[in-house]
């Protein structure tokens, strides 16, 4: 069975049982020829495997909006533990949720796996994911991060947080996400582009606790302290900061971490905001999977769950990207701060899917780019 895996179904798109049984029956005549008994158990058991749900059990199709390095160690990982062989198809979260959404009952996914909760609320809010009832799921992973029916689950925490360039502020400088939007850091502050998952769900956060008028003023603020400061990517804010090119930028926590693991000596800081008295906590978000609702493959799919929420699992998912594991026995990668030095926002992420429109709203009604 090992090597009819191996052969077999790299791209998901285009493996096929028949092509695959057709390489298969391929390399054990080459292997077989002159032994007619063997050839006919053989046979005879392999057209048993093929056609059993047993096959069906053994392979899986993973959906993944997170970047292939950060995720493929972890499936393989699994794959060397169960022999299950897991197909990724990586791929941007939006594009993956329509995919899943224009394939229906027919598609080939058995889990998606993305960054973002407000995006895998969406998928259970359009009825791709499973409800699930796991105890290993409800004992691990802490309620406000995951859904309601258990159709997703968070695996990694996320920080959505200020870097700052050590040169030009002092961390006392900004208690709040809020200060970000003073006249006093005009031309200073380096945002992400309006389409951004990471604005968008950090800008429904600071709606949903500090209310519309705020985080109005907020973005109307860093419009202008930005200037022409807008990014795609994370990293080019990081590097804005560490050139001095902008006194502070708003990243998730493990862009400061990775530039700094590669570049030690970077004038660049992490500062967790919000923590004072009052204070919301540091915005948070997870990354997170489900298993898709047609998936046929629904044992094994659990398994694969089970090994995310595992400790091992936790450990290589969560220090791959320097996110915080969920598991509460599992540590971070010692190059961030301890978990318990700061607080995090409690609102549970579901509130992302229902926020999401509103948000999106608010955002162009402000007029960042
Ligand atoms: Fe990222």
């Amino acid at each position: 069975m090992n090597q009819f895996h191996f052969h077999c179904g790299k791209n998901p798109a285009v493996a096929s049982f028949e092509r695959c049984s057709a390489v298969f029956r391929g390399q054990l005549s080459r292997v077989l020829a002159g032994q007619p008994f063997l050839i006919a158990v053989l046979v005879l058991s392999i057209t048993q495997v093929l056609v059993s749900p047993l096959e069906a059990a053994e392979r899986l199709v993973v959906y993944s909006g997170r970047a292939e390095r950060l995720i493929k160690p972890v499936l393989d990982a699994f794959q060397a533990k169960t022999g299950v062989q897991v197909d990724l198809l990586s791929s941007g979260t939006t594009e993956l949720v329509n995919r899943l959404q224009a394939e229906g009952d027919r598609t080939p996914a058995d889990l998606f796996l993305t960054n973002d909760a407000g995006s895998l609320e969406r998928a259970r809010e359009l009825g791709l994911l499973l409800p699930l009832k796991m105890e290993e799921v409800e004992r691990t992973i802490p309620a406000p991060f995951r859904a309601l029916d258990n159709s997703w689950v968070g695996l990694s925490e996320r920080f959505w947080i200020a870097v700052y360039n050590t040169a030009l502020v002092k961390p006392t400088d900004v208690k709040s996400i809020l200060d970000l939007g003073d006249p006093r850091w005009k031309g200073k502050i380096a945002i992400p582009n309006a389409g951004s998952e990471y604005l968008q769900a950090g800008v429904s956060v600071i709606k949903a606790i500090y209310g519309d008028d705020r985080t109005e003023r907020l973005l109307h603020g860093l419009k202008v302290n930005a200037g022409a400061q807008v990014y795609g990517k994370s990293s080019q804010i990081v590097e804005a900061v560490a050139k001095g090119q902008v006194a502070m930028g708003l990243v998730n926590h493990y862009y400061i971490y990775r530039h700094l693991a590669t570049q030690p000596g970077a004038p660049i800081a992490a500062l967790m905001l919000d923590q004072h008295d009052g204070g919301m906590g540091a915005i948070v978000n997870v990354a997170g999977a489900g298993i898709i609702k047609s998936s046929r493959h629904l044992d094994t799919a659990k398994r694969l769950v089970e090994f995310l929420i595992s400790q091992e699992g936790q450990k290589l998912f969560a220090d791959l990207n320097k996110e915080y594991p969920l598991h509460p026995h599992v540590t971070a990668d010692p190059t961030l701060p301890d978990r318990r030095s700061f607080r995090a926002v409690t609102m549970p992420l579901v509130r992302l899917g229902e926020l999401r429109e509103p948000t999106m709203a608010l955002i162009e009604h402000t007029g960042l780019r």
